[in-house]
This record gives C-alpha cells, sequence and structure tokens, in this order.
C-alpha cells in the first residue's frame, strides 16, 4: 500500500558546496562501493595506523559474528593520543573542557588539553590501572562520571592497555548501574563525589554506593573530586582518584598494547525490546576504521575545525563522535558539563560564539529545547562561525530542520539527520559533506553511506518501493557492527539476523523517496527514545512493579513536542489497593531512582486490565493506538475487548482531571 507521508519528499535545499552530487550519480558510486565491500572498506582501514596487518579483510566463516580486519594489531588509544603527540599535533588543543557555570555568574571552570598533555596524562592513568590495580587485556571496568575531562581520559588509557571499560551514564539510577556492573564483571569502579547539572548537585558516589550494595563483582572504587569531597568513603574498598595518581610518577609511560582488531574495545548497554538492556561488544579495528570514514566524509573534519558533538559520553553518540571519532582524527574538541539551558537558554549559542565552533553535532530534542525559546537567545551571539551540522538520535521533524537552518546556520550551513545505532559503532545513513554531498531536504536521513547496503523490506522480506514504509535492514556486514551481546549470543543473532535472515534488523520504521532518501520514521519495537535517549519499556515496567502496590503495569511512548517521545504507565493495581495521587509519585520515584531521571513517567494511568493477546502478552500497540488516537488496527488475538475501552476511559477521565486543574490554577 502506497502511503503519503506528509513528509517534504520534494523540498530541496542546495547547501553552499563544492561537492554536490546529483542523488542518481551518487547511487551509481554506491553502487560499485557495495558491490565490492570488503575491498572497499580495506581501502579505508589502510589509511588507520596498525602495527601489523591483517590476514583477512573480513571472517565470516561465524556469521553474524563477523571479525573485520582478522589477525591485524593496532591500538586505539595509540591512534587517538600517541600519533599526535608525534607530530605536529603536539601542542595542538585536543579538547576544550567548560564546566557548568555558576549560577551567581562567577567565572566558568575551563581545561585545555594539548594532544601532548593528553599523552601525559593518558599514560598516567594507564600506570595507575596495570601498577596499582594489576589490570590487563579483557579485565573490565566501569566508569561512572559526569562530563569532566578525567572520562575520556580514563577511557583512553583502558584502551591503552587492553582494558575493557564500560561507561555507565551518570543520569542512571543503582538499579540500572548494578544490573551492568554485574554483566560486565566489573572488576574497578570509577565515578565522581558528584556532578552539576542546571544547578543542582547530582549525588552521584551516593548512588554509585546504593548499586555497589548489590554488585557482585567490584573489589575497589576511585573516586575523582568534582565538588567538595565531602561524601562518605567505605574503607579498603574506596579511594580518591587524585590521590592515588598523585603517587605515580609525572613521567610515567606505559606502551600501548598491540591488541587484535577484534580485540573488544569497550561494552555499552543499551535497551531492546524485551529483557535487561544488552552489553554491546564493539571491537577495535572495525569500529576505528568506521569511526575514521564517519569523521571524514560526514564531518568533513579538517585540521583547523573546532569540533562539537554536544552529547553526553554515557551514550554512544559520546563514545564514537567526542572521545574516538574526533581524537583519532586530530580535531580540537568541545566537551561540555551541564545542560543546555542553564544558566539561560542561550548557554549552547554562547558556547559556539565564544569558541568558534564550525562542526556541530546535537540532537532534535535540543533543537527543539532552543525553538521553544524563540529566536532572542540566538541572535544575541555570533553562530557564523559554523559551516556543517548533523543531528542524531531520533527523527528530526521539518520544521526544527528549518528552524535551525534558518535561525543558527542562516540558511548556508549543512545540515543533516544521521542515522545509526548502538549496535552499529558508526553513522550508516547520512548526507556526506566531506565526500559526495546530495542536496539536503528538511526531514530526511539522506541516502546509505559508502559500503552499506541498506533496504527497506516489508514482513515478508520483499524490498519496499518508493513511497512504502517498511523495516530498515543492512544487507551487508560492516566494520563497526557489535561483535556479540556480552555473555549472550543467541540473543546477538535472535534480536538482529532472525526476522530477515543474512540482514541485519534495525527495529525501525522506515520509507524512501523517488530519490533514494531515507525517512527513519522511529522504532517498530517496545524501545522509546526519550529526547533521543533510548528505553525499553520493558526495564519501565520491571521498575514499576517492584512496588508493592502494583500488579502490573504496560509502558508506551507518547509524542512530545520537545522530547519526540516521554513514557506512560497503564497499571493494575494488587487487589484492594486504591489509586490516588501520593500511589502515582511513588511510583516515579521509584523509576527515578531505579532507572534515572530521563524514564520519568508523564502520566500514570490505573486500570484493572490491560489489552493482552490470548497468549496473555501485553498488547502495547493498542495502547499506543488509543493514546495517540490514531486507528487501533487488528485486534484478531486480543483475548478481552472490553480492556480497549478500560484503558480508553481511564485516559479519558484522566485527561478531564487534567483540564479541570489547568484550568483552575488559571
Ligand atoms: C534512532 C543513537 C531517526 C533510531 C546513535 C535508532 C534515529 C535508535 C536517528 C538508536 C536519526 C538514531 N533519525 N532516528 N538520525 N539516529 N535514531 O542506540 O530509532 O541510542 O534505532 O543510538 O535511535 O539509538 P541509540
Amino acid at each position: 500500500m502506497a502511503v503519503n507521508w506528509s513528509l517534504p519528499f520534494e523540498e530541496v535545499i542546495y547547501p553552499e558546496s563544492d561537492r554536490i552530487i546529483d542523488p542518481k550519480e551518487y547511487s551509481k558510486l554506491h553502487d560499485l562501493s557495495v558491490k565490492n565491500y570488503r575491498k572497499f572498506w580495506e581501502g579505508i582501514a589502510k589509511e588507520i595506523d596498525w602495527y601489523e596487518p591483517w590476514k583477512k579483510v573480513l571472517d565470516d566463516s561465524n556469521p553474524p559474528f563477523y571479525k573485520w580486519f582478522a589477525g591485524g594489531k593496532l591500538n586505539a588509544c595509540y591512534l587517538c593520543v600517541d600519533r599526535h603527540a608525534n607530530s605536529w599535533r603536539k601542542n595542538k588543543v585536543a579538547l576544550i573542557w567548560e564546566g557548568e557555570p555558576y549560577a551567581d555568574g562567577g567565572p566558568v571552570e575551563t581545561r585545555k588539553l594539548t594532544f601532548g598533555d593528553l599523552y601525559g596524562e593518558v599514560n598516567r592513568v594507564a600506570y595507575m590501572l596495570k601498577n596499582v590495580y594489576k589490570l590487563g587485556r579483557g579485565d573490565v571496568i566501569g566508569i561512572y562520571l559526569p562530563m569532566v575531562t578525567e572520562l575520556p581520559i580514563i577511557m583512553l588509557a583502558a584502551a591503552r592497555i587492553g582494558v575493557v571499560f564500560t561507561v555507565i551514564f551518570s543520569g542512571f539510577g543503582a538499579d540500572a548501574i548494578t544490573e551492568r556492573l554485574n554483566d560486565s564483571r566489573a572488576k574497578l569502579v570509577i565515578t565522581a563525589d558528584g556532578a552539576w547539572r542546571a544547578g543542582k548537585i547530582i549525588p552521584l558516589k551516593g548512588i554509585m554506593d546504593k548499586a555497589l550494595a548489590k554488585a557482585t563483582t567490584v573489589r575497589d572504587v576511585l573516586v575523582v573530586k568534582r565538588l567538595d569531597g565531602k561524601i562518605g568513603m567505605t574503607r579498603k574498598r574506596d579511594s580518591w582518584y587524585h590521590e592515588i595518581l598523585a603517587k605515580v610518577p609525572a613521567n610515567a609511560r606505559i606502551e600501548p598494547e598491540r591488541m587484535r582488531s577484534e580485540d573488544p574495545l569497550y561494552i555499552l548497554y543499551t535497551s531492546g525490546t524485551t529483557g535487561k538492556p544488552k552489553g554491546q561488544v564493539h571491537d577495535t579495528g572495525g569500529y576505528m576504521t568506521i569511526l575514521h570514514a564517519t569523521m571524514n566524509w560526514v564531518f568533513d573534519i579538517r585540521p583547523e575545525d573546532t569540533y562539537w558533538c554536544s552529547a553526553d559520553i554515557g551514550w554512544v553518540t559520546g563514545h564514537s563522535y567526542i572521545v574516538f571519532g574526533p581524537l583519532m582524527e586530530g580535531a580540537t574538541g568541545i566537551m561540555y558539563e551541564g545542560s543546555p539551558i542553564f544558566p539561560g537558554p542561550d548557554r549552547w549559542a554562547s558556547i559556539i560564539e565564544r569558541y568558534g565552533v564550525n562542526v556541530f553535532y546535537t540532537s532534535p530534542t535540543a533543537i527543539r529545547g532552543w525553538m521553544k525559546f524563540g529566536d532572542e537567545h540566538v541572535k544575541k551571539h555570533n553562530t557564523d562561525s559554523i559551516r556543517l551540522m548533523h543531528s542524531v538520535g531520533e527523527p528530526i521533524n521539518p520544521e526544527a530542520f528549518r528552524w535551525f537552518h534558518g535561525v543558527v546556520g542562516k540558511n548556508k550551513i549543512t545540515f543533516g539527520s544521521t542515522w545509526w545505532m548502538t549496535e552499529t559503532g558508526g553513522i550508516l545513513i547520512s548526507h556526506l559533506p566531506g565526500k559526495a554531498l546530495v542536496p539536503m531536504k528538511p526531514g530526511t536521513n539522506g541516502l546509505p553511506i559508502m559500503g552499506i547496503d541498506a533496504d527497506i523490506l516489508d514482513e515478508d522480506g520483499k524490498s519496499q518501493k518508493a513511497g512504502e514504509r517498511g523495516f530498515l535492514v543492512i544487507k551487508n556486514p560492516w566494520p563497526g557492527l557489535s561483535l556479540t551481546i556480552h555473555n549472550n549470543p543467541e540473543r546477538f543473532k535472535e534480536v538482529y539476523f532472525s526476522k530477515f535472515p543474512g540482514c541485519y534488523y534495525a527495529g525501525d520504521y522506515a520509507v524512501r523517496d523517488k530519490d533514494g532518501y531515507f525517512w527513519i520514521l522511529g522504532r517498530s519495537d517496545e524501545v522509546i527514545k526519550v529526547a533521543g535517549h533510548r528505553l525499553g519499556t520493558y526495564e519501565l515496567e520491571s521498575a514499576i512493579v517492584q512496588h508493592s502496590c502494583v500488579s502490573e503495569a504496560a509502558v508506551v511512548g507518547v509524542a512530545d513536542e520537545v522530547k519526540g517521545e516521554v513514557p506512560v504507565a497503564f497499571i493494575i493495581l494488587k487487589v484492594g489497593k486504591k489509586p490516588s495521587d501520593s500511589l502515582r509519585k511513588e511510583i516515579n520515584s521509584l523509576i527515578r531512582e531505579n532507572i534515572g531521571p530521563i524514564a520519568s513517567l508523564k502520566d500514570i494511568y490505573f486500570v484493572t486490565r490491560l489489552p493482552k493477546t490470548r497468549s496473555a502478552k501485553i498488547m502495547r500497540r493498542v495502547i499506543r493506538a488509543v493514546v495517540s488516537g490514531v486507528p487501533i488496527g487488528d485486534i484478531t488475538s486480543l483475548e478481552d475487548e472490553a480492556s480497549i475501552n478500560e484503558v480508553k476511559a481511564a485516559y479519558l477521565e484522566f485527561r478531564g482531571e487534567l483540564s479541570l486543574k489547568t484550568a483552575q490554577q488559571s
């Protein structure tokens, strides 16, 4: 069925670039790159430094567990640090850090690290991990830090000695942390006494202490002092990071380990349709190769650029495009702590002006957040330095695209929406301003990058025509694809490679227009994207049912003007328990403490039954349809039709209450 998606398929914008190429021409080049994708990616891998060349470009003897550049040896830290510290870039600034400004307008703390500085610091931390904590190849450490320079330094130091790290987003709550530490079998955890966020203090060490109460493998805890250091320390287990580091000789040097291409660099947990978060294991050689390619093609990174990715390093975007990608390319990157709207909604515009940002990577939620405050706070600052910009994490609505392109980019910048996932390692669908740039369209993701054979299939695996919605798949392996799910290779096969045999199934709906542009429409499974952050409805439901009054819960995502999507819950209480606002509050604090504030429920509806299939599976699709007011569709497998009416009634009743309250308040 052809669908009119009311997307601006025909609205074409030509950026100022001498690399503009017609989509048909692009497709021809792209076809060539895909036809012989092994040779193609081999050519890219040759552009980075290896200690030893690979024996095989792609070992696909055990699909879908692919080994890229098998037999090759390299070190990710060497690529990001040593190579530059030993070159003309030694005194070039690698990282500019800006802390959260004080509410009273006091001086903003900043730090600049050259590649030479980074080399010194990374070596000392590697020395500490190796010689004080006796960590080496294959050991795992957990990192729960805010956006401070110690975070990338520790990641690089771990990579230097083959220690696998798992970064836990500093917005996560205790249960989410415990789960990750236990599954990864982390021996050491590095955290901070606290962090600043929008003028408030986040007590990271306190949250970590709660998480550690149930952790089974952690022996040691290192605490970075970001605040006043007034926290409880557990004897024998906890030490101050700066005190231990002070004992390391100033000129300590640790040789980078010669890692095999397929050796894991890190594990990053991400949410899926069902079950606990899955630890995606990223390799070294393939991962660094896709980052090298995309830093150049997608970001067109140049030696004189100031580059800023406003993500948090706790998510994959920060791993790939704050730490490893830009540093490998020797770029000068900005890292900031805080919030886009604190102390005022012009914080980001002010950063762009003060540092002269040329290349900017952010999220649709951030853009919509700016839009909400009007143009004035952007216009107060000079944003002319921006040449190129991309967004990531969720579909960008055409209005937000047009606003940013016009108000911040003065209608001259190149602007795209890069599609990728934690699992993919790097960007796979995007405009390529650094290589061959097809004209832009507000809201599209552009075309698959070179070497990536993407397609859109229907339920039966048939390729969809232009204008027909289907499931996004990638038909060939690529460097950067996750090696496996930690501790659960079967799951890796099942989740990504079983729906369409031989293809990577992304879990996203997509549609293509007649020029071949991809438009990613959103998740086709039970994953929701709240402000671009990936959350599984199952995890939220598991947290809710921990409340002693709750019997069952179903969480769905509903559209939100700024955050894209927000979670709402439909809850069945235990017999004898009564719905109340205080119960709503208790349930929400449970979510905040266990998963984190990002997962806060927008609304909670109490019902006595939920729409389920005859095999007792909750039909979230039906609930979502009721809440979004769209047709409910096929309900032949529904067990109890009356449950739909109940969900509807609970929803309308609560909405009614809400509008009454709002009327009273105003
Ligand atoms: C969504 C983030 C539309 C998508 C790097 C994907 C996007 C999920 C885009 C992965 C985009 C990411 N346009 N949707 N430009 N980028 N997504 O693992 O649903 O946090 O499956 O990785 O984000 O989220 P993850």
